[in-house]
């Protein structure tokens, strides 16, 4: 069966990590580039360690990957990578997560950090068209104190940041942890979303959107654990960007046909379809999607609903949602 129809499909995404994104041929690139060592010698050696059993892992070797980006030129290349897949999967419009503390824990400027990501993303809108909005993410495995800190650090750049996340281990790091740097974050006028019910409870993603006021959930997929929490997306109409390759690569759900992304979606959620960290979990948007076509006979009205989900609950301006509204119809 051809799927070419679904990497025809113009489609957003609204859930990805750019350090999720570092395909272990420019990781070896960047690395000698940079003269340091990795724990690897070839490529398929890279990919053969990338067997997860749960979030952790997969984020110890995630972590590990990130060491080899330095320079602004490093995270301009991780972008514009990134994009370049985007280009050719028809994504039209990106909202990509970044983990600032993991780069400046090692002694990289926040500018460094975010001046190549956001040089990449004018480059791609004018190369190729793609907007975006960026999120910036604090690592909930981390304290209050280190995420206020980078909170400090992002504000001369808040022009260029849309939002604020929470990422990292989920288990035992609630939201509740960062109620008050998202309080500021939100002060500062910037729109907030958080990791909620991927690993961790249902009681996480009400947590997340009763004290961190999210605009949406990130996974989210333990929704349907809790009706009461059910019934309160399908009415407030909150949105989960859910991860379908993501799910499986980490144990979430043992197979894909057990996802229940299309239930949510019957049920009346505003779910959306996303990669997260595609260079580790074995596929980017259009993967994602064939994923679900194979495997739970996902029909093209449910694609086209996904997409429209995307585009209604990214933070894209009222203009510009028409417009990718209109390529979709
Ligand atoms: N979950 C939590 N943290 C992450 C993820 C994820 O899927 N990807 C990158 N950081
Ligand atoms: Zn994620």
């Amino acid at each position: 069966m051809s799927y070419d129809w679904l990497n025809a499909l113009p489609k957003v995404e609204l859930h990805l990590h750019l350090e999720g994104s570092l395909e272990p041929e420019l990781m070896f690139e960047l690395a000698q580039r940079n003269n340091i060592d990795l724990p690897f010698q070839t490529v398929d050696q890279v990919r053969k360690a990338y067997e997860f059993s749960k979030l952790q892992d997969f984020l110890d070797i995630y972590y590990q990957g990130a060491n080899v980006l330095v320079v602004e030129q490093d995270f301009y290349d991780l972008v514009w990578a990134y994009l370049e897949k985007c280009h050719q999967q028809n994504v039209v419009h990106v909202e990509p997560f970044f983990d600032p503390q993991t780069h400046t824990d090692r002694g990289i400027s926040f500018e460094v950090i975010i001046n190549g990501i956001t040089q990449a993303l004018k480059d791609g809108e004018l190369k190729w068209g793609i907007s975006s909005e960026l999120i910036m993410c604090f690592l909930r495995h981390d304290s209050e104190e280190a995420a206020f800190a980078v909170l400090a650090q992002a504000e001369p750049f808040l022009d260029q940041i849309v939002g604020v996340g929470l990422d990292s281990s989920e288990r035992g790091h609630p939201p509740e942890k960062f109620s008050r740097v998202f309080a500021k974050a939100r002060e500062l006028g910037l729109l907030t979303v958080a990791h909620a019910g991927e690993e961790g409870p249902a009681e996480y993603i009400w947590t997340a959107i009763n004290d961190l006021k999210v605009s949406r959930i990130d996974h989210g997929v333990r929704a349907i654990d809790d009706a009461k929490l059910m019934n309160h997306l399908v009415a407030t109409k909150i949105p989960l960007t859910v991860c379908p390759l993501s799910n499986t690569k980490l144990c979430v759900f043992d197979d894909m046909s057990e996802h229940n992304i299309l239930q949510m979606l019957e049920e009346g959620v505003c779910v959306t379809v996303n990669s997260d960290d595609p260079a580790y979990f074995g596929g980017y948007m259009t993967e994602n999607f064939v994923a679900l076509a194979q495997d739970l006979a996902m029909s093209k009205e449910q694609a086209k609903k996904l997409v429209r989900n995307s585009i209604e609950a990214s933070f894209a301006d009222a203009a510009r949602k028409q417009k990718i509204l209109a390529l979709l119809d």
